[in-house]
């Protein structure tokens, strides 16, 4: 992952470098033609690992009363909504659209890191853990 999207805190940025890794095997997976099943596995990881990401963030900010917690779980709500309309765009094998599609539908991968820096500003000033 680069430097530049890193928060600083461990645990988060582990979390959202594996979650990098999986998007860019599902891109990987897509762009090899690999089966509709191995591209939809991969979907579903990557929703799996995003929920739970997203829910450990969320569960922080009620934990250190963040101000932005509204519009920061909006985001998260948004991009689980968008992988999980691939998970079931997956699920046709004749699906040729899907392909096209995904490249430009996976654009929200900086989004997640991004939107993320001003919780890790936060959390540091909070004081509670260390960067
Ligand atoms: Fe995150
Ligand atoms: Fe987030």
């Amino acid at each position: 992952m680069d430097a530049q999207y890193r928060t600083g805190i461990d645990e988060i940025d582990a979390q959202h470098l594996e979650i990098e890794q999986v998007a860019k095997a599902v891109l990987d997976a897509v762009s090899a033609k690999d089966t509709w099943h191995s591209v939809h596995y991969l979907v579903v990881r990557l929703y799996e690992l995003l929920r739970f990401h997203f829910a450990v963030e969320e569960s922080l900010m009620r934990i250190i009363s963040f101000p932005m917690s509204a519009e920061h779980k909006r985001v998260h709500d948004e991009i689980l909504q968008t992988i999980e309309h691939m998970k079931v765009a997956t699920l046709d094998p004749k699906g040729e659209a899907v392909g096209g599609r995904l490249a430009q539908e996976f654009s929200f991968l900086p989004h997640i890191v991004d939107h993320d820096r001003k919780l890790a500003d936060f959390v540091v000033a909070f004081g509670g853990l260390t960067r």
